[in-house]
C-alpha cells in the first residue's frame, strides 16, 4: 500500500510542484529533483530478502518500511513516487501506473472481471475502449451492454445480477457530454445494498479529458479512476502512459495483474511525467482553458459552424452539471481545454476544412492525441473513433475535435478563420487545400 502523504494545509497547486517532502522509495535528500532511475534489476543482499520481497509483493507494508525492489516490472522507485502523487491528487487510496492509457483501462477491468461477468458501458467511448469491449471481451466470456449514461435511470434499468462494472468517460471523448457521477453512484449504491462484499458493483471512470486538476471522480463517488497519462498529465507529447486510481482493497490484484500481464510504465517516462508533467499541469490547463474559451466563442459566432461543445459555454447542454463536477484545485470552475464542433455540411465540407488546417495552419496540427502543448485537430469519425465505423454519426461522432495548446489564442483563431475562408462553399469530397510551396 502506498503511503498517503499529508498535505499539511497546502493547496494541491503547491503540492503538485513539490510532492512529498520525504519518501521511503528513494533517498534524495540532497537532490531538488528526484533522480531518474534506470535499472531493470536490483541487488538483493540475501536470498531471504529476495524471497521476502516476492512473498510480500502487493501486500500492504507499514508506511515506513523500506521497500524491497526486485525487478523493474514489479516495482520502481520513481514510478512509485508518481503513483503516490497521483493517488493523493485524485483523493484515492492507491495508484498504479501502466504502459499506456489502454493498458490502464484493461488493467483496471482485468483485475476485477471474470468470465461470465457483465459490464454496462456508455454508448460512446474512446475508439480503442469501444474496440476492447466489442472485439475482445466477448471472446473472454464478458458481456458488454451499452446504455446512455447521461440518463442514470436508463443505466439502472439495464443493470443485471451479473453486472460487475459501470464504465464511462466524463467528459466523453469526443462529444464532451458529461456523466453525472453522483447520480450514477447512487444507482450503484442501490444495487450494492443487495450484494455481498466480493460481488460489489463498481463505477469505473475514465477521467482523461479532465485530469485531476479539473475533476476528481472519487469525490463524486467513483470507485476506480483511469487516465491516459499520454495526454494532459504528461502534457508535452513525449511520453505514453496510463494510471489507475483504486481503493486499497483492489491494490493487490491490480499489482499482480500488472506484474503478470506486464504493461508497466517505463521508469524514464515516469520520471518525465513526475518532473515536468505534473508540476506544470495547473498552469498549462489554466492557460489552455483561457484560450479554449476564446476559440469556442469564436466558433460559436461563425455561421459555418452548426454546434460548438465546450463545457464553459452558456450554450453547453449540461452546464449546471459541468459547474458542479468540474472544479479545480482552487475551487474554480474548470471546463478543460477540449472543444468539439460540427460544421454546417450544406456550407462547408469538414474534411476539406481540416485538410486545409493541416496544410496551411502554423499554430494547429492535424494529429490524434490531445492534451499537448501544441494545438491538435482531428476528425474522430475517421480516426480516433473509426472503430464505430457506420455507427459513428448516429452517436454524434461526425464533428471536429480540437485540443487547445499553449499558443496565443489570437493565432489559433486566425488560422481557423483562414481555413474557413479558403474552404467555405467547397463541395464535399474535394480537398480544397494546397500545401504551401
Ligand atoms: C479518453 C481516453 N482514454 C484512454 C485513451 C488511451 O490512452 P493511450 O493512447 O495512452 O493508450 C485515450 C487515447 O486517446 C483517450 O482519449
Amino acid at each position: 500500500m502506498k503511503k498517503r502523504q499529508v498535505l499539511k494545509g497546502y493547496r494541491k497547486t503547491t503540492w503538485i510542484v513539490h510532492g512529498p517532502d520525504k519518501t521511503t522509495k528513494w533517498d534524495f535528500s540532497r537532490h531538488v529533483v528526484p533522480p531518474m532511475t534506470s535499472s531493470s534489476t536490483y541487488r538483493l543482499q540475501s536470498v531471504s530478502r529476495g524471497a521476502r520481497g516476492f512473498c510480500e509483493y502487493g501486500n500492504p507494508v507499514g508506511d515506513d518500511a523500506e521497500p524491497i525492489y526486485i525487478y523493474d516490472r514489479l516495482d520502481d522507485p520513481t514510478r512509485e513516487m508518481l503513483e503516490g502523487e497521483l493517488a493523493q491528487l485524485e483523493g484515492g487510496d492507491a495508484c498504479l501506473t501502466f504502459a499506456s492509457g489502454m493498458a490502464a483501462v484493461s488493467g483496471a477491468l482485468g483485475a476485477v472481471l471474470r468470465s461470465g461477468d457483465e459490464v454496462v458501458a456508455h454508448d460512446l467511448l474512446y475508439g480503442c475502449t469501444h474496440s476492447l469491449f466489442e472485439k475482445w471481451y466477448p471472446r473472454q466470456g464478458i458481456n458488454v451492454k451499452r446504455a446512455d449514461f447521461r440518463d442514470p435511470a436508463k443505466v439502472a434499468s439495464v443493470i443485471g445480477p451479473k453486472t460487475r462494472v459501470l464504465y464511462c468517460e466524463t467528459p466523453v471523448n469526443p462529444t464532451l457530454d458529461l456523466v453525472d457521477l453522483k447520480a450514477l453512484s447512487r444507482a450503484r449504491d442501490e444495487v450494492n445494498r443487495r450484494r455481498g462484499d466480493n460481488n460489489r458493483l463498481l463505477l469505473v471512470v475514465d477521467s482523461t479529458f479532465a485530469t485531476p486538476f479539473c475533476q476528481r471522480p472519487v469525490e463524486h463517488g467513483a470507485d476506480i479512476v483511469v487516465h491516459s497519462l499520454t495526454k494532459n498529465i504528461g502534457g508535452f507529447g513525449t511520453e505514453v502512459g496510463g494510471a489507475v486510481i483504486a481503493p486499497q482493497g483492489l491494490y493487490h490484484d491490480l499489482k499482480w495483474y500488472r506484474k503478470d500481464f506486464g504493461g508497466v510504465l517505463s521508469a524514464k517516462s515516469a520520471w518525465s511525467i513526475l518532473v515536468y508533467g505534473l508540476p506544470t499541469l495547473p498552469v498549462r490547463l489554466k492557460r489552455q482553458q483561457y484560450s479554449a474559451e476564446k476559440v469556442a466563442r469564436f466558433l460559436e459566432k461563425n455561421p459555418l459552424v452548426r454546434e460548438v461543445r465546450w463545457p464553459g459555454l452558456a450554450s453547453f447542454p449540461q452546464k449546471e452539471l459541468a459547474r458542479r463536477q468540474m472544479i479545480d484545485f482552487d475551487g474554480e470552475f474548470a471546463p478543460g481545454n477540449m472543444i468539439y464542433f460540427r460544421l454546417d455540411g450544406a456550407k462547408i465540407d469538414a474534411a476539406a476544412f481540416v485538410d486545409d488546417v493541416a496544410q496551411n495552419a502554423y499554430s494547429i496540427t492535424l494529429a490524434v492525441s490531445l492534451g499537448h502543448v501544441k494545438t491538435l485537430i482531428e476528425m474522430p469519425s475517421g480516426m480516433t473513433h473509426s472503430a464505430y465505423s457506420g455507427e459513428g454519426a448516429m452517436r454524434g461522432v461526425d464533428g471536429v475535435r480540437l485540443s487547445i495548446g499553449l499558443e496565443s489564442p489570437v493565432d489559433i483563431i486566425r488560422d481557423l478563420e483562414n481555413s474557413f475562408a479558403r474552404t467555405a462553399g467547397k463541395r464535399k469530397g474535394k480537398s480544397a487545400a494546397k500545401a504551401p510551396a
